[in-house]
């Protein structure tokens, strides 16, 4: 039902915009506005526009296409941020950049992303890390206190990446409460208990999560909780009610000897009335599980408060394995800057390498990220390489960018926020929607206008594109074959998944087609039209036999070698 409301909302959108809250929201968002920009303009940032139809840009999403009339077959790439360009005018020699940058992303939606959305994106010569770091607090405390009144505490807390993943399950932590995770892989495995013992054995960690006065907890929260572990991918969850008394009611304390137990529970710093709940597997499962087990949990016993509580991560993994692509991939974007003791584990040790990358989140959302850039023609040439891109490609993607820093650049950083997100979390709002005029659906589309819609096909010869290939059916072509491979418990690389998907579109569009035909007529009638064409038919030249051979591993006095196997049937 409330799918439906959404959609009659948004197609019914300049109705709905009537309401007090949407002016409200929309108010917000220009004061907003207005208080980033005085804010930037006072420190000196000049607003610089930059192209709409540009070159792929890579941010790791997949982009918006648009097709050239001029130079048929070629593509424009809608930005999904202004990175290249911004770095460019670093390079151009304008110190302080700043720009409210229209950004393009065609990935799946939530209520924090939509396809198109607005960033604050700035860029600053001869800064680092602390540097902007130092201005994003003051930008963010000062607006926020202008709209809101409330008074933001600084400095912003910080936290590495790895703790936050450690403590909190997550690299956009909500600190607006405690509940931190806590390893007790030692003490967890110090008794007799199964599930524990052979997670430590392998390799793996067991941790948990203490709630204060959570012992009023009923058995069926603790059985939802349970089962959202599951889905986050545990196998289980233990847990301990340490009653008010200080009697417990778990299944743990047998598995244990007094005083293992006792060193467990003084390692949790849990007290009489506390509820704890644990997870034990691979690092990354624990920290995932735990990580959404917390956001649960506070949930649960409504520990969110209405304060709006910023932390800075730092130092985040300059790689991240790509399970899709299998190779590394960039965490950030191919052109931050590694810690400079980490660069000779860029080949060798890539997991190893920390970035000189920032974001700034604020009540558990990322609001915005940047880093110090690679200035050096030479490093980044490096780091293409570390992430597996050929000279070719290199050359083609960004070859005007390497060219560009040979010129000479200045030490630069940046950063860049989503300005929805910033506002729709200053309002206390759930959804992106809320705070964008004339948002998309969860599918991208626009009910309002009907946007995407077929173009007529003198559009599409304009562009030099056949109606094939814009067969609105390519994305049941897609559904189907993910369909049927996932049925067929079938393993479908992505190359013959998209090989499969352009068959199986063409095969839609070809019956399509022949459901046009009209077949009201006498019989005959209503065949295709069909060309036939004509072509001389000259024998080629052939080639000798010798020369057929030549390139064959094994010839012998004219004859090809062949396995035994084979010859000897
Ligand atoms: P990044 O890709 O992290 O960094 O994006 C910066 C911020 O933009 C917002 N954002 C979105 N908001 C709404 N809908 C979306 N689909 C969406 N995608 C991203 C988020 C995010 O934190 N060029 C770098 C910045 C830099 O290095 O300077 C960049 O774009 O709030």
């Amino acid at each position: 039902a409330s799918a439906v409301r959404e959609e009659l909302r948004l197609r019914y959108r300049f109705i709905d915009l009537r309401r007090p809250k949407m002016y409200h929201n929309l108010l917000t968002r220009h004061k907003t506005m207005r208080a980033v920009q005085n804010f930037l303009d006072k420190d000196g940032f000049l607003f610089v526009e930059t192209p709409i139809l540009c070159k792929s840009t890579p941010e790791g999403a997949r982009d918006y296409l648009v097709p050239s009339r001029v130079h048929p077959g070629s593509f424009y790439a809608l930005p999904q941020s202004p990175q290249i360009f911004k770095q460019l005018l670093m390079v151009g020699g304008l110190d302080k950049y700043y720009q409210v940058a229209r950004c393009f992303r065609d990935e799946d939606l939530r209520s924090d992303r939509q396809p198109e959305f607005t960033q604050v994106d700035l860029e600053m010569s001869f800064a680092d890390q602390e540097d902007i770091l130092e201005l994003l607090e003051e930008l963010f405390s000062q607006v926020t206190n202008e709209i809101t009144g409330a008074e933001i505490a600084r400095p912003f807390q910080r936290l590495t990446w790895l703790e936050a993943m450690d403590l909190y399950g997550s690299d956009k932590p909500d600190l607006r409460f405690g509940l931190p995770i806590t390893d007790v892989t030692r003490e967890a495995s110090a008794g007799t208990f199964a599930v524990f013992n052979d997670a430590a054995a392998a390799g793996g960690v067991i941790r948990a999560i203490t709630v204060p006065g959570g012992a009023a907890i009923t058995r069926a929260d603790i059985d939802a909780l349970t089962d959202k572990a599951v889905s986050y991918g545990a196998k289980g969850m233990a847990w301990i009610i340490i009653r008010p008394d200080g009697s417990i009611n778990s299944i743990l304390p047998k598995y244990y000897s007094e005083e293992a137990y006792a060193r467990l529970i003084e390692k949790l710093g849990a007290a009489p009335n506390d509820f704890i709940l644990f997870s034990a597997d691979k690092p990354a499962v624990v920290r995932r599980v735990l990580g959404l087990l917390r956001l649960d949990l506070a949930g649960l016993f409504k520990l969110r408060s209405r304060e709006y509580k910023f932390v800075i991560v730092t130092d985040f993994p300059q790689f991240e394995y790509s399970e899709d692509e299998g190779r590394y991939v960039a965490t950030h974007h191919p052109f931050t800057m590694p810690y400079p003791e980490d660069m000779e584990y860029l080949k060798t040790q890539p997991e190893r390498v920390r970035a000189q990358a920032y974001d700034v989140v604020l009540n558990g959302v990322e609001l915005g990220s940047g880093s110090v850039r690679i200035h050096d023609s030479r490093v980044q040439r490096e780091m293409f390489e570390a992430l597996g891109f050929s000279e070719a490609e290199v050359e083609e993607r960004f070859g005007f960018m390497v060219n560009a820093f040979k010129y000479g650049a200045p030490p630069h950083a940046g950063f860049g926020f989503g300005f929805d997100r910033f506002v729709m979390l200053l309002l206390g709002a759930d959804s992106l929607r809320e705070v964008i005029a004339f948002p998309k659906a969860r599918d991208a589309s626009c009910p309002m206008t009907g946007a995407p819609s077929p173009v007529s096909a003198e559009q599409l010869a304009a562009l030099n594109l056949t109606e094939s290939a814009a067969v609105p059916k390519q994305s049941a072509a897609k559904m189907d074959v993910e369909n049927i491979s996932h049925l067929a418990r079938l393993y479908l690389a992505k190359d013959e998944k998209q090989r499969y998907e352009r068959d199986m579109a063409d095969i839609i569009a070809f019956a399509d087609r022949l459901s046009e035909i009209d077949t009201t007529g006498a019989p005959g009638d209503y065949l295709m039209p069909l060309k036939n064409v004509f072509r001389q038919d000259v024998p080629a030249q052939s080639f000798s036999r010798d020369a057929l051979l030549a390139n064959a591993p094994d010839t012998e006095g004219g004859w090809l070698a062949v396995p035994r196997v084979i010859s000897d049937k």
